[in-house]
């Protein structure tokens, strides 16, 4: 890899040094069983349900960019608690790739084309974006956290969706990602801003990931009912499913992708900082409803926790 272009960064809206929250690691282990998966897990649609696992292909792919670049751009990071936050992002999106890739294996004994999407997923990033420079792999890391903060968001506004669905694991996966999006969402921004900060190459990074999960990923995922079940397309009763699966996922009112564009869009400020969208309050909330040593959710999947670097 070829050294990135440093650019002084004065930060405007990061919290100070000492005032950002910790990013701890949790070890999860869910024990998947293709017995208890629920294929129509959101909000009891087939075709956005099959968005959401190409959605989980694909983010292990985009996580293990997100790894790979955090990675390599750490050592050029000077703030030194920057810098210990990364470790944290590293190790956070290590064990979401982790689990979201035993999920895969368990939607592969479901009869769902698993292999067949993780070898698409593999040529997008292998031939396409891991051959980008390392200044436009900065960018998009930032802009693929950009898309995961929304998301994150989105899901922590609206509980209920989650428990649509018997499927716990299903939850649990979900939810623990979604608090641990929110809780490194600042990262892979300062990071970028610290040593880029170049408006055109964010712009850049956010069209590519844009792309992907507004093209590559509902392209797999649209085509999964029918490779499942190619009488679908004859089912009067699957087109309703379809219908209400882009109102649920593009719908202006509550769709996921729908509702929050104007949140996706702000990336677009130049004065744009992931904590302009304040999850504090929604990320106490959940720290509570999802690791309570007795009542959390995630209690019984959470094998180990420990915070990198943390001072005494
Ligand atoms: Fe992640
Ligand atoms: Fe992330």
């Amino acid at each position: 890899m070829t050294t990135a272009t440093i650019h002084q960064y004065v930060p405007k809206t990061a919290p100070a040094t000492g005032e950002r929250p910790e990013v701890p690691i949790r070890h999860m282990d869910f024990q998947f069983d293709a017995r208890e998966l629920d294929d129509t897990f959101f909000r009891n649609t087939e075709l956005a349900s099959a968005y959401f696992e190409a959605l989980s292909i694909f983010l292990t792919y985009g996580e293990d960019l997100v790894i790979d670049t955090a990675r390599y751009h750490r050592q050029f990071v000077k703030d030194p608690e920057l810098k210990r936050l990364v470790t944290a992002l590293i190790g956070q999106e290590a064990i979401h790739s982790k689990m979201h890739n035993e999920f895969n294996d368990v939607l592969a004994k479901h009869r769902y084309p698993v292999n067949f999407y993780r070898f698409l997923a593999d040529r997008v990033f292998e031939l396409g974006f891991k051959k980008l420079s390392n200044r436009m792999q900065l960018s998009l890391m930032a802009g693929i956290e950009h898309f995961t903060a929304v998301l994150a968001e989105y899901m922590m506004k609206h509980e209920d969706i989650f428990y649509e669905s018997h499927d716990e694991k299903q939850r649990a996966l979900w939810m623990w990602h979604m608090l641990e999006e929110s809780e490194h969402k600042d990262i892979a921004y300062d990071v970028f801003q610290e040593l880029s900060g170049d408006y055109g190459l964010r712009m850049r990074g956010f069209a590519l990931a844009a792309f992907t999960i507004f093209f590559l990923v509902p392209l797999g995922g649209s085509l999964i009912p029918v490779f499942r079940k190619p009488s679908n397309l004859l089912r009067p009763s699957y087109w309703k499913d379809v219908r209400r699966s882009l109102a649920v996922l593009a719908g202006p009112r509550e769709g996921v992708f729908g509702s929050t564009i104007k949140h996706t869009l702000d990336y677009l400020r130049r004065d744009f900082h992931p904590s302009d969208h304040d999850t504090s309050a929604y990320l106490e909330y959940y720290k509570e409803k999802l690791l309570h040593p007795e009542t959390g959710l995630l209690t019984p999947y959470m094998t180990k926790e420990f915070i990198p670097g943390k001072r005494a």
